[in-house]
């Protein structure tokens, strides 16, 4: 096989729902120069090691992450919308990886798409990596790191109530309003609201979560998603945390009285929402932590898998063409996850 690679040039209309919102087109914009894409390096070692702290955490106390997040997302806000670092550019960027923008390699009629394949966690680890590092070069703070929202633990089985601050940048008003804090998440949210006590939710939210990460997720293919090769039609096959909660979350979070559910519950406006990318570092956290438990488990080696790359913008407002490869070691990409706990661990239904 051949791996998936993106290619700038192949970037055009994407396949929108009916009644979609503006904006209708999301490729990112020309790069500055005629200069092509720059192989992705690693950060220099000597950098500050960014943390990610969960959300909830982040009340108070010495831990402002969420307060800095909440400024960096109002500095993204204020840049001019052409510019690749502004909130406006990075939210289009989920836009036109998800909503058929970019095309194939020589296949104009073959979508790329990262969803419900084996591209699902390296794509959004480095969505997310270049997202932080823009946000850290405009805070002038290279310590910055997102905060992470931690649905998976008791504790962040919640919206983090900065996020339901109506004059905070991190506000949406397109969420579902019944599930504004303090509202217990339902990792099996299927539209219709359960009626049980908060224990009892948070008690099935953490079976769910063992089931996901150990029971049902033995292998990469089970973890990760299945392959997704260049010509291939895409979406083979998602992995088991993709499907549930990663997509619950969006499915919980948007507001269901929008054509489609808007923002957080379709793949084309889901990054217009800043609970996208703590939300996102979750998910991330979570490849993680499946790395170590059970055992251990090893990802893909596949050199399809390997070789497969994204283009991203970076704090520089340079276009980097990043693989895979680049995304399996979160040491060398010089962050690391706040510990919470794992109580879902023993949580075997
Ligand atoms: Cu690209 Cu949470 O989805």
């Amino acid at each position: 096989g051949r791996p998936i690679v993106t290619d700038l040039l192949s970037c055009g209309e994407p396949d929108l729902p009916t009644h979609a919102l503006p904006p209708f087109r999301c490729c990112p914009p020309a790069p500055a120069s005629d200069a092509p894409a720059t192989n992705f390096t690693f950060p220099d070692a000597g950098e500050p090691l960014r943390t990610r702290r969960p959300a909830h955490g982040a009340t108070g106390g010495t831990d402002d992450s969420v307060a800095r997040y909440a400024r960096a997302v109002a500095l993204m806000k204020a840049l001019p919308e052409s510019d690749p670092r502004s909130f406006y550019q990075q939210a289009n960027i989920h836009c036109a990886y998800c909503a058929a923008a970019y095309r194939q390699a020589g296949r104009p009629e073959l979508p790329v798409q990262i969803h419900y394949s084996w591209l699902f966690f390296p794509f959004h680890r480095a969505y997310l990596y270049f997202f932080e590092r823009v946000a850290a070069r405009l805070l002038g703070d290279p310590g910055f790191a997102v905060p992470f929202w931690s649905w998976d633990v008791p504790e962040g089985m919640r919206v983090p109530p900065e996020f339901a601050d109506v004059s905070s940048p991190l506000y949406d008003p397109m969420r579902n309003p019944e599930h504004a804090p303090p509202r217990v998440v339902d990792l099996d949210f299927s539209y219709v609201e359960k009626n049980c006590t908060d224990e009892q939710q948070i008690q099935l939210n953490l079976r769910i979560m063992y089931k996901q990460m150990v029971t049902n997720a033995p292998l990469p293919s089970l973890f990760h998603g299945q392959p997704y090769r260049a010509g291939d039609r895409g979406m083979p096959g998602a992995g088991t945390v993709e499907l549930s909660p990663h997509n619950i979350i969006h499915r919980w979070s948007g507001d269901l009285s929008r054509a489609n559910h808007e923002n957080m519950g379709a793949y084309y406006s889901s990054a217009r929402d800043p609970i996208f990318y703590p939300h996102h570092a979750n998910s991330d956290r979570l490849w993680e932590v499946w790395r170590g438990v059970g055992g251990g488990h090893a990802d893909f080696t596949d050199p399809d898998w390997l070789d497969s790359s994204f283009l991203f913008y970076d704090e520089d407002a340079r276009l980097v063409r990043v693989t895979v490869r680049d995304m399996l070691d979160v040491g060398r990409l010089r962050y690391t996850y706040a510990e919470v706990g794992l109580p879902w661990l023993s949580a075997r239904p």
